[in-house]
Protein backbone atom coordinates (compact mmCIF):
# COMPACT_ATOMS: atom_id res chain seq x y z
CA UNK A 1 0.00 0.00 0.00
CA UNK A 2 1.59 3.44 -1.22
CA UNK A 3 1.49 5.75 2.38
CA UNK A 4 3.14 8.89 0.22
CA UNK A 5 -0.98 9.67 -0.22
CA UNK A 6 -2.01 9.04 3.30
CA UNK A 7 -0.18 11.76 4.90
CA UNK A 8 0.59 15.54 4.42
CA UNK A 9 4.16 15.38 4.72
CA UNK A 10 3.93 13.08 1.23
CA UNK A 11 7.47 10.99 1.34
CA UNK A 12 7.49 7.76 -0.55
CA UNK A 13 6.73 5.29 1.81
CA UNK A 14 4.95 1.58 1.73
CA UNK A 15 3.07 -0.52 4.34
CA UNK A 16 1.91 -4.01 4.45
CA UNK A 17 -1.67 -3.47 4.30
CA UNK A 18 -4.56 -0.55 4.72
CA UNK A 19 -8.13 -1.39 6.83
CA UNK A 20 -10.68 0.85 7.22
CA UNK A 21 -12.27 1.75 10.61
CA UNK A 22 -15.95 2.58 9.95
CA UNK A 23 -17.88 0.43 12.44
CA UNK A 24 -17.62 -1.63 15.92
CA UNK A 25 -16.61 -4.67 13.84
CA UNK A 26 -13.78 -3.20 12.32
CA UNK A 27 -12.72 -1.68 15.75
CA UNK A 28 -13.74 -5.60 17.01
CA UNK A 29 -11.46 -6.57 13.93
CA UNK A 30 -8.11 -4.73 15.00
CA UNK A 31 -8.54 -5.65 19.26
CA UNK A 32 -8.39 -9.27 17.68
CA UNK A 33 -5.18 -8.29 15.10
CA UNK A 34 -3.49 -6.62 17.64
CA UNK A 35 -3.95 -9.45 20.25
CA UNK A 36 -2.59 -11.93 17.61
CA UNK A 37 0.44 -10.24 17.34
CA UNK A 38 0.01 -8.37 14.23
CA UNK A 39 2.03 -4.73 13.66
CA UNK A 40 -0.54 -2.30 13.45
CA UNK A 41 -0.59 1.80 13.25
CA UNK A 42 -3.53 3.70 13.67
CA UNK A 43 -4.17 6.65 10.68
CA UNK A 44 -6.15 9.16 10.82
CA UNK A 45 -5.94 12.19 7.98
CA UNK A 46 -1.81 11.53 8.40
CA UNK A 47 -1.51 15.53 9.39
CA UNK A 48 0.70 14.25 12.77
CA UNK A 49 2.38 11.46 11.36
CA UNK A 50 5.30 11.56 9.26
CA UNK A 51 6.42 8.03 7.40
CA UNK A 52 9.96 8.61 7.54
CA UNK A 53 10.73 4.95 6.78
CA UNK A 54 10.28 3.61 3.28
CA UNK A 55 8.90 0.69 5.15
CA UNK A 56 6.60 0.03 6.96
CA UNK A 57 5.77 -3.81 8.23
CA UNK A 58 2.30 -3.12 9.33
CA UNK A 59 -1.31 -2.96 8.50
CA UNK A 60 -2.24 0.62 8.58
CA UNK A 61 -5.52 1.07 10.11
CA UNK A 62 -7.79 4.70 8.96
CA UNK A 63 -10.15 5.74 10.75
CA UNK A 64 -13.03 6.44 9.32
CA UNK A 65 -15.85 6.93 11.75
CA UNK A 66 -18.75 9.48 10.22
CA UNK A 67 -21.04 11.98 11.82
CA UNK A 68 -22.48 15.04 13.40
CA UNK A 69 -25.16 15.29 16.29
CA UNK A 70 -26.23 18.23 18.42
CA UNK A 71 -26.96 16.77 21.82
CA UNK A 72 -29.08 19.96 23.26
CA UNK A 73 -28.46 23.04 25.19
CA UNK A 74 -28.50 23.17 29.42
CA UNK A 75 -28.52 26.84 28.80
CA UNK A 76 -24.76 27.26 29.00
CA UNK A 77 -23.29 25.02 26.93
CA UNK A 78 -24.31 23.54 23.65
CA UNK A 79 -23.35 20.36 23.61
CA UNK A 80 -21.47 18.40 20.12
CA UNK A 81 -20.75 14.99 19.69
CA UNK A 82 -18.51 14.00 16.44
CA UNK A 83 -17.02 10.98 15.22
CA UNK A 84 -13.41 10.85 15.20
CA UNK A 85 -12.99 10.44 11.24
CA UNK A 86 -14.93 13.86 10.44
CA UNK A 87 -12.46 16.46 9.31
CA UNK A 88 -11.46 18.86 11.69
CA UNK A 89 -11.75 21.88 9.22
CA UNK A 90 -15.23 20.77 8.19
CA UNK A 91 -16.46 20.41 11.66
CA UNK A 92 -15.45 24.49 13.00
CA UNK A 93 -17.17 25.73 9.97
CA UNK A 94 -20.37 23.49 10.70
CA UNK A 95 -20.14 25.08 13.97
CA UNK A 96 -19.48 28.18 12.98
CA UNK A 97 -22.51 27.91 10.53
CA UNK A 98 -24.96 27.24 13.02
CA UNK A 99 -24.15 29.93 15.20
CA UNK A 100 -22.09 27.90 18.04
CA UNK A 101 -18.97 29.90 18.63
CA UNK A 102 -15.86 28.33 20.69
CA UNK A 103 -13.94 26.54 17.91
CA UNK A 104 -13.45 29.19 15.53
CA UNK A 105 -9.54 30.15 17.05
CA UNK A 106 -9.34 26.51 15.89
CA UNK A 107 -9.93 26.63 11.89
CA UNK A 108 -7.51 25.70 9.27
CA UNK A 109 -5.72 23.16 11.34
CA UNK A 110 -5.46 20.05 9.35
CA UNK A 111 -6.71 16.49 10.09
CA UNK A 112 -9.65 14.63 11.51
CA UNK A 113 -11.77 15.04 14.83
CA UNK A 114 -10.74 12.00 16.42
CA UNK A 115 -6.74 13.34 15.99
CA UNK A 116 -7.55 16.54 18.00
CA UNK A 117 -7.38 15.48 21.67
CA UNK A 118 -4.26 13.29 21.21
CA UNK A 119 -1.95 16.35 20.79
CA UNK A 120 -4.52 18.69 22.29
CA UNK A 121 -4.48 21.15 19.13
CA UNK A 122 -4.26 25.03 19.63
CA UNK A 123 -3.76 27.76 17.74
CA UNK A 124 -4.48 31.74 18.72
CA UNK A 125 -4.91 31.46 22.20
CA UNK A 126 -7.20 28.54 22.33
CA UNK A 127 -6.69 24.88 23.44
CA UNK A 128 -9.20 22.17 22.32
CA UNK A 129 -9.05 21.16 26.37
CA UNK A 130 -11.16 24.52 26.20
CA UNK A 131 -14.00 23.00 24.39
CA UNK A 132 -13.78 19.47 25.01
CA UNK A 133 -16.02 17.73 27.58
CA UNK A 134 -15.39 14.10 27.12
CA UNK A 135 -13.58 11.54 24.63
CA UNK A 136 -15.31 8.31 23.50
CA UNK A 137 -12.57 5.36 22.86
CA UNK A 138 -12.65 1.76 21.64
CA UNK A 139 -10.24 0.22 24.61
CA UNK A 140 -8.21 -1.89 22.52
CA UNK A 141 -7.10 -4.52 25.98
CA UNK A 142 -10.55 -4.67 26.79
CA UNK A 143 -12.40 -4.82 23.26
CA UNK A 144 -14.80 -2.60 24.65
CA UNK A 145 -16.02 1.31 24.51
CA UNK A 146 -15.01 3.53 26.96
CA UNK A 147 -15.30 7.13 28.13
CA UNK A 148 -12.82 9.65 29.29
CA UNK A 149 -13.82 12.89 31.16
CA UNK A 150 -11.91 16.06 30.43
CA UNK A 151 -9.51 15.54 33.12
CA UNK A 152 -9.17 12.18 32.54
CA UNK A 153 -7.13 13.10 29.26
CA UNK A 154 -4.20 14.77 31.44
CA UNK A 155 -4.37 17.55 28.47
CA UNK A 156 -1.00 19.66 28.65
CA UNK A 157 0.50 21.62 25.82
CA UNK A 158 0.76 19.68 22.49
CA UNK A 159 0.32 16.62 25.04
CA UNK A 160 -2.18 14.39 26.20
CA UNK A 161 -2.88 10.80 28.16
CA UNK A 162 -3.21 9.40 24.26
CA UNK A 163 0.12 9.94 23.78
CA UNK A 164 1.60 8.41 27.06
CA UNK A 165 0.51 5.73 29.20
CA UNK A 166 -2.35 5.54 26.47
CA UNK A 167 -0.51 5.39 23.52
CA UNK A 168 -1.26 1.87 21.50
CA UNK A 169 -4.27 0.93 23.59
CA UNK A 170 -7.03 3.42 22.97
CA UNK A 171 -9.11 4.34 19.14
CA UNK A 172 -10.65 7.82 19.77
CA UNK A 173 -13.84 7.29 18.10
CA UNK A 174 -15.39 10.21 18.99
CA UNK A 175 -15.54 13.44 21.05
CA UNK A 176 -17.78 16.10 22.59
CA UNK A 177 -17.47 19.65 22.67
CA UNK A 178 -19.24 21.94 24.93
CA UNK A 179 -19.66 25.32 23.30
CA UNK A 180 -20.09 28.51 25.61
CA UNK A 181 -23.94 29.58 25.51
CA UNK A 182 -22.58 33.21 26.13
CA UNK A 183 -19.77 33.01 23.76
CA UNK A 184 -16.82 35.50 23.79
CA UNK A 185 -13.92 35.87 21.18
CA UNK A 186 -10.67 35.54 22.13
CA UNK A 187 -8.71 38.11 20.40
CA UNK A 188 -5.17 38.30 22.53
CA UNK A 189 -2.84 36.42 20.31
CA UNK A 190 -0.83 38.00 17.45
CA UNK A 191 -2.32 39.89 14.59
CA UNK A 192 -6.23 38.55 15.28
CA UNK A 193 -7.88 41.45 16.73
CA UNK A 194 -6.63 43.78 14.12
CA UNK A 195 -7.43 41.42 11.25
CA UNK A 196 -11.73 40.86 12.85
CA UNK A 197 -11.56 44.43 13.26
CA UNK A 198 -11.22 45.25 9.25
CA UNK A 199 -13.70 42.54 8.63
CA UNK A 200 -16.34 44.16 10.70
CA UNK A 201 -18.66 43.10 13.61
CA UNK A 202 -16.68 40.69 16.65
CA UNK A 203 -18.66 37.07 15.44
CA UNK A 204 -17.41 33.95 15.17
CA UNK A 205 -17.64 33.77 11.63
CA UNK A 206 -15.20 36.89 11.74
CA UNK A 207 -12.75 35.51 14.14
CA UNK A 208 -12.70 31.97 11.58
CA UNK A 209 -12.00 34.12 8.47
CA UNK A 210 -9.61 35.90 10.35
CA UNK A 211 -7.50 33.34 11.65
CA UNK A 212 -8.00 31.61 8.14
CA UNK A 213 -6.44 34.40 6.42
CA UNK A 214 -3.44 34.48 9.33
CA UNK A 215 -2.57 30.86 8.59
CA UNK A 216 -3.21 31.32 4.77
CA UNK A 217 -0.29 33.94 4.55
CA UNK A 218 1.93 32.23 7.29
CA UNK A 219 1.32 28.12 6.72
CA UNK A 220 1.56 26.10 3.28
CA UNK A 221 -0.79 24.66 2.07
CA UNK A 222 -0.37 20.73 2.73
CA UNK A 223 -1.81 20.06 -0.66
CA UNK A 224 0.19 22.33 -2.42
CA UNK A 225 3.28 21.81 -0.50
CA UNK A 226 3.85 18.90 1.50
CA UNK A 227 3.78 19.62 5.68
CA UNK A 228 2.82 18.89 8.85
CA UNK A 229 2.17 21.85 10.59
CA UNK A 230 4.56 23.04 13.61
CA UNK A 231 7.71 20.39 12.84
CA UNK A 232 8.50 21.15 16.41
CA UNK A 233 6.61 22.12 20.01
CA UNK A 234 7.79 25.60 21.09
CA UNK A 235 10.29 24.27 24.12
CA UNK A 236 10.03 25.07 27.52
CA UNK A 237 13.22 25.96 29.59
CA UNK A 238 13.57 26.72 33.33
CA UNK A 239 12.81 30.80 33.76
CA UNK A 240 16.11 31.15 34.82
CA UNK A 241 17.76 29.73 31.15
CA UNK A 242 15.37 32.13 29.32
CA UNK A 243 16.36 35.32 31.48
CA UNK A 244 20.32 34.18 30.27
CA UNK A 245 18.87 33.64 27.02
CA UNK A 246 17.20 37.27 27.02
CA UNK A 247 20.44 38.77 28.00
CA UNK A 248 22.16 37.42 25.49
CA UNK A 249 19.46 38.27 22.36
CA UNK A 250 17.69 40.69 23.52
CA UNK A 251 14.70 40.32 21.15
CA UNK A 252 13.73 36.88 21.74
CA UNK A 253 10.39 35.45 21.83
CA UNK A 254 9.19 34.15 24.93
CA UNK A 255 6.19 34.04 27.17
CA UNK A 256 5.85 32.77 30.77
CA UNK A 257 4.66 29.17 30.79
CA UNK A 258 4.20 28.44 34.61
CA UNK A 259 5.59 26.74 37.44
CA UNK A 260 9.16 28.86 37.23
CA UNK A 261 8.88 27.57 33.29
CA UNK A 262 8.92 30.47 29.83
CA UNK A 263 8.17 28.75 26.42
CA UNK A 264 10.85 30.19 23.97
CA UNK A 265 9.23 30.70 20.27
CA UNK A 266 10.97 27.64 18.24
CA UNK A 267 9.90 29.52 15.49
CA UNK A 268 12.49 32.63 16.34
CA UNK A 269 15.30 30.41 17.29
CA UNK A 270 15.10 28.47 14.00
CA UNK A 271 15.28 31.52 11.98
CA UNK A 272 17.85 33.49 14.05
CA UNK A 273 19.79 30.82 12.81
CA UNK A 274 19.28 32.03 8.93
CA UNK A 275 17.84 28.68 8.57
CA UNK A 276 14.64 30.05 7.52
CA UNK A 277 14.24 28.78 3.49
CA UNK A 278 17.14 26.12 3.41
CA UNK A 279 16.47 23.83 1.13
CA UNK A 280 18.61 20.65 0.80
CA UNK A 281 17.86 17.22 -0.73
CA UNK A 282 14.26 17.35 -1.62
CA UNK A 283 13.33 19.06 2.11
CA UNK A 284 13.35 22.69 3.51
CA UNK A 285 12.78 24.94 5.96
CA UNK A 286 9.44 26.80 5.00
CA UNK A 287 10.07 30.33 3.80
CA UNK A 288 7.39 32.20 5.64
CA UNK A 289 7.56 30.24 8.89
CA UNK A 290 10.49 28.74 10.00
CA UNK A 291 8.89 26.03 12.23
CA UNK A 292 7.38 24.56 9.41
CA UNK A 293 9.38 21.53 7.33
CA UNK A 294 8.16 20.78 4.02
CA UNK A 295 8.53 18.20 0.89
CA UNK A 296 9.72 20.19 -1.96
CA UNK A 297 8.09 17.41 -3.86
CA UNK A 298 11.24 15.19 -4.17
CA UNK A 299 12.08 14.41 -0.48
CA UNK A 300 12.61 11.50 1.26
CA UNK A 301 12.83 9.88 5.09
CA UNK A 302 16.18 9.87 5.15
CA UNK A 303 16.33 13.56 3.56
CA UNK A 304 13.93 14.57 6.41
CA UNK A 305 15.99 12.94 8.94
CA UNK A 306 18.92 14.73 7.74
CA UNK A 307 16.97 17.88 7.81
CA UNK A 308 15.88 17.50 11.43
CA UNK A 309 19.16 16.28 12.99
CA UNK A 310 21.12 19.29 11.37
CA UNK A 311 18.10 22.15 12.67
CA UNK A 312 18.17 20.31 15.77
CA UNK A 313 22.36 20.77 16.25
CA UNK A 314 22.16 24.34 14.52
CA UNK A 315 19.68 25.25 17.24
CA UNK A 316 21.43 23.48 20.01
CA UNK A 317 24.83 25.27 18.88
CA UNK A 318 23.57 28.69 19.17
CA UNK A 319 21.02 28.96 21.89
CA UNK A 320 21.90 25.74 23.95
CA UNK A 321 18.35 24.56 23.42
CA UNK A 322 16.67 21.25 22.26
CA UNK A 323 14.17 20.93 19.98
CA UNK A 324 11.53 17.98 20.13
CA UNK A 325 9.78 16.85 16.81
CA UNK A 326 6.07 17.62 17.08
CA UNK A 327 4.50 15.20 14.92
CA UNK A 328 4.57 11.23 14.96
CA UNK A 329 7.71 10.12 12.87
CA UNK A 330 7.53 6.37 11.85
N1 LIG B 1 8.89 33.74 14.47
C1 LIG B 1 10.01 34.23 13.82
N2 LIG B 1 10.39 33.62 12.65
C2 LIG B 1 9.72 32.57 12.13
C3 LIG B 1 8.57 32.07 12.80
C4 LIG B 1 8.18 32.66 13.98
O1 LIG B 1 10.64 35.16 14.27
O2 LIG B 1 10.13 32.07 11.07
C5 LIG B 1 8.43 34.41 15.70
C6 LIG B 1 7.15 35.20 15.39
O3 LIG B 1 7.44 36.48 14.95
C7 LIG B 1 6.45 35.22 16.73
C8 LIG B 1 6.88 33.91 17.35
O4 LIG B 1 8.04 33.44 16.67
O5 LIG B 1 6.94 36.27 17.53
C9 LIG B 1 5.77 32.87 17.32
O6 LIG B 1 5.37 32.62 15.97
P1 LIG B 1 3.85 32.28 15.55
O7 LIG B 1 2.93 33.26 16.15
O8 LIG B 1 3.82 32.08 14.08
O9 LIG B 1 3.52 30.93 16.29
P2 LIG B 1 4.40 29.64 16.57
O10 LIG B 1 4.85 29.64 17.98
O11 LIG B 1 5.46 29.49 15.53
C10 LIG B 1 2.34 28.23 17.41
C11 LIG B 1 1.79 26.84 17.18
C12 LIG B 1 0.99 26.79 15.88
C13 LIG B 1 -0.14 27.80 15.98
C14 LIG B 1 0.44 29.20 16.26
C15 LIG B 1 -0.65 30.20 16.51
C16 LIG B 1 3.31 25.23 18.24
C17 LIG B 1 4.35 24.20 18.03
N3 LIG B 1 2.87 25.87 17.13
O12 LIG B 1 3.28 28.48 16.37
O13 LIG B 1 0.44 25.49 15.76
O14 LIG B 1 -0.91 27.81 14.80
O15 LIG B 1 1.27 29.16 17.44
O16 LIG B 1 -1.25 29.94 17.76
O17 LIG B 1 2.87 25.45 19.37
C18 LIG B 1 0.93 23.32 14.86
O18 LIG B 1 1.03 22.90 16.02
O19 LIG B 1 1.08 22.55 13.87
C19 LIG B 1 0.68 24.74 14.61
C20 LIG B 1 0.69 25.26 13.38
Amino acid sequence: VDLQPLHTFGLPATASDLRLLSSAEDLQALAQARQAGQPWLLLGEGSNTVFVNPQLNATVWKVALKGRQYLGCDGVHHHLRVQAGENWHQTVEWTVAKGWGGLENLALIPGCVGASPVQNIGAYGVELKDRVSAVHVFDLDAAETGVFSRDDCEFGYRDSIFKRSGQGRYVITAVDFALPVKWQAVLGYGDVAKCVEQLGAITPMNVMKAVCSIRAQKLPDPVVLGNSGSFFKNPVVPSGQAQELSALFPALVHYPAGHGLEKLAAGWLIDQCGLRGFERAGVGVYQNQALILVNLGEGSGPALKGLIEHVRATVMARFGVELEPEPNLI
